[in-house]
């Protein structure tokens, strides 16, 4: 009798083992990718891409799930929200790391890069590349780089000189360095969530703000902002990033698999990025809402004298080196 309970019960602790191990082999790994800007800017299209690509790829075994327009996390908390594993996939702009260092701030410094060319050429460099495992020491493992474009002031007056901004109230991501930016022009810059922005126009708690095409396209702040002045005077990309604990949690092959799908939906993304900005700049100027400023090569180094003071403040904390070597990529 004994005998038989205990055959019993280790049958029965067998096939417990046993399904679970099944359950455990058919549950997929998920990945939730989350971002804050629309389904039809270079980072939605870009994250839809790479959603594709696991599931043709690594369909049963990797799951994707997009949640975009700030669905699911907010800007400033999305950061947060995949170190604590609520999703495992974010890419928010350069500007939105400096809790995590002061190098990526880099990015912001107005006027550094010239264009978008510019930009890549310094994050394919060897010192742009080491930007990207700089977190680390916070958990945080960067995958990529990914463009959208140069930035443009939009706002409820004409901007063509610096002193047209002074005392107005201008949104910004959260940078140190993006609020010196506005300060050298006598503004007043707010740090504010990038959801926040379309209401915080509309109510005219804010004058303006800085913005690539695509997003100000897409998240309609034409509509509402009657001028946009064609500044090109910072980059707005974006870092892939993980947590550590997730990216070493992956098995080896699965790691590889996902990276390379990374990476090919990043250069899809970067590839539509530049026909993006011009066909969102040309639907902005369709609708007749806004008038696009257009600074004549004066004006524009006005812009330049009073935002350049910004480089000397943040010099000891981005290093000199790296300014130097980023500036170089313009040449
Ligand atoms: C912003 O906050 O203005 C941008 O970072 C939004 C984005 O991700 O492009």
């Amino acid at each position: 009798m004994f005998r038989k309970i205990t055959t019993l019960v280790a049958t029965a602790a067998l096939s417990v083992l046993v399904l679970s191990g099944a359950a455990l082999a058919a549950d997929p790994i998920t990945i939730k990718f989350s971002h804050v800007v629309a389904e039809n800017t270079p980072k939605g299209k870009m994250a839809v891409k790479f959603k594709d690509l696991i599931a043709e790829r690594l369909g049963g075994k990797v799951v994707v799930e997009v949640f975009p327009n700030s669905q699911l996390f907010g800007d400033n908390k999305e950061i947060e929200a995949m170190l604590l594993g609520d999703v495992q996939l974010v890419a928010p702009a350069l500007a939105k790391f400096e809790r995590y260092t002061k190098q990526v701030q880099i990015y912001d410094l107005p006027f550094l890069f010239k264009d978008m060319a510019a930009v890549e050429k310094f994050q394919q460099s060897e010192k742009g590349q080491a930007l990207l495992s700089s977190m680390e020491s916070k958990g945080l493992v960067g995958l990529g780089y990914l463009h959208n474009g140069m930035k443009q002031l939009s706002c409820a007056s004409p901007l063509r000189v610096p002193a047209d901004a002074a005392g107005l109230k201008f949104r910004i991501m959260t940078s140190d360095v993006l609020a010196a930016q506005f300060q050298a022009l006598n503004a007043v810059p707010l740090k504010k969530p990038f959801s926040e922005v379309f209401t915080l126009l509309q109510t005219k708690a804010i004058d303006g703000q800085e913005n690539t095409y695509s997003n100000i396209y897409s998240k309609k702040f034409f509509e509402i902002q009657p001028y946009i002045t064609e500044s090109n005077h910072g980059v707005l990309d974006y870092m892939l990033v993980t947590s550590t604990e997730f990216w070493m949690s992956l098995p080896d092959d699965i790691r590889a698999e996902v990276k390379k799908a990374l990476d090919e939906a990043t250069l899809y993304g970067n590839e539509i990025a530049a026909s993006q900005d011009l066909e969102d700049k040309q639907k902005i100027i369709d609708s007749k809402r806004t008038e696009i400023i257009t600074l004549s090569d004066a004006e524009r180094n006005q812009w330049i004298e009073a935002m350049k003071p910004v480089w000397l403040k943040f010099e000891d904390e981005i290093g000199k080196d790296l300014i130097d070597a980023a500036y170089q990529s313009n040449m």
